[in-house]
């Protein structure tokens, strides 16, 4: 059984791939210091899938620790690297943190890959590194943009440190994926996103304004040049999503790659607009969302979406999720953290 090492997992995004790697056969071993989520993830992993990852807790920043980690696991197959600080206001606030954090932590990873001859990464990276993009629907071909924010920029330059080793190293494989906007909760609710505080992000903002934690949903804007006045993004299913990593993993494994750094854009394709994901919720849960509409907020751009032919025909993978069903698992999954079924 192939062992994947998945850092971050568990997190958001790690805790939903970490069950379709277990699903498809393989063997995880998570890695995470649970700054930003809780060691519930892995009961939540262990009740859907019958099986408990293997899970060790330090900061990937800690190279000796990392060090220690590889010589205790000497058969890790590939790695999956989500370990990242990702909030885009905190890190205008302090960005050397989200410097140090996400850099380091890469940084990290491949000298430990160079040492200890783990041929395979695939790297969280984010639909961010191309800002506003001057032609819809965006191709990985599209030009990336200065970041608008330090952790948008520690995405680009994570990149290009991973195509840089690579091209330096042939030993290593990359593929860097491009999320759009994930969003959900597994269907069964035992794992799902968790936000500390405020919710950032749409979608969590939601679930709790209908929850009852907050009073009302503000909708930041409404006079931009779209189908309604609001933004548009790309909400990509989050198990959708982690089924892209289990199909990336393969290629890198089975040599299916084209060359030694490839990258996919992971959205639908279609873009939806504020108000079309508010309308979706509602007849997704029969919840009416008291929600208002205020100014822009700061640092916001106005469509963007995924071409997603690339992934599609070249990785092999396609979002199958519809947004209503999206939806309903988000608010499942509320549901069930606040005790309210
Ligand atoms: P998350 O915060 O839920 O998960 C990240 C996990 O990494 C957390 O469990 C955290 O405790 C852990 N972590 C952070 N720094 C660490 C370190 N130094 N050492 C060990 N563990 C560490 O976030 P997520 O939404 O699951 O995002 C996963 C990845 O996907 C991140 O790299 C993020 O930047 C990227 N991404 C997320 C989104 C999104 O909207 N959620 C969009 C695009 C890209
Ligand atoms: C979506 C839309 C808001 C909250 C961020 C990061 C990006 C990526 C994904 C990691 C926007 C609107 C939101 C609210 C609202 N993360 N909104 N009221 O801004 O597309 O992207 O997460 O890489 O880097 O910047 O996602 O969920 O914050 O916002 O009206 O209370 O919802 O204005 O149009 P965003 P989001």
């Amino acid at each position: 059984m192939k062992q994947i090492l998945v850092t971050g997992g568990a997190g958001y995004i790690g805790s939903h791939t970490a069950v379709e790697l277990i699903n498809a056969g393989y063997e995880v071993v998570i890695v995470d210091n649970l700054s930003n989520s809780s060691i519930d993830s892995l009961d939540g992993i262990e009740k859907i899938t019958g099986i408990r990852p293997a899970f060790e807790q330090f900061d990937l920043v800690d190279k000796d620790k990392l060090e220690n980690f590889f010589t205790k696991y000497p058969n890790i197959a590939a790695i999956i690297h989500f370990a990242a600080s990702k909030a885009v206001g905190e890190s205008v606030e302090i960005p050397l943190m989200y410097y140090k954090n996400n850099l380091v932590s890469l940084i990290n990873l491949l000298e430990c890959q160079l040492k200890f001859g783990i041929s395979n990464i695939v790297f969280s990276s984010s639909c961010t590194v191309y800002g506003q993009p001057d032609q819809l629907p965006v191709t990985e071909n599209t030009p990336r943009k200065d970041a608008e924010s330090p952790y948008g920029n520690t995405k680009r330059v994570n990149e290009d440190i991973l195509k840089d080793t690579i091209a330096a190293n042939p030993a290593i494989k990359g593929i860097a994926l491009r999320y759009f906007n994930p969003v959900g909760a597994h269907p069964s609710a035992l794992i799902g996103e968790l936000p500390l505080g405020v919710p950032a992000n749409l979608v969590p903002f939601i679930t709790q304004t209908a929850a009852g934690l907050r009073s009302e949903l503000k909708v930041f804007g409404n006079d931009y040049d779209t189908i309604d006045g609001s933004a548009v993004r790309d909400y990509i299913n989050v198990v959708d999503l982690a089924k892209a990593h289990v199909v990336a993993v393969e290629r890198l494994l089975e040599n299916k790659n084209k060359s030694g750094y490839e990258i996919f854009n992971l959205g639908t394709g279609n873009g939806v607009s504020v108000l079309e994901a508010v309308q979706a919720f509602e007849k997704a849960s029969g919840v009416k969302l008291n929600y208002k509409i205020v100014g822009r907020r700061a640092g916001d751009i106005e469509k963007i979406w995924a071409d997603t032919t690339f992934a599609n025909e070249e990785l092999g993978w396609k979002a199958e999720t519809g947004l209503e069903e999206t939806m309903l698992s988000a608010w499942l999954w509320e549901k069930r953290v606040r005790g309210m079924e």
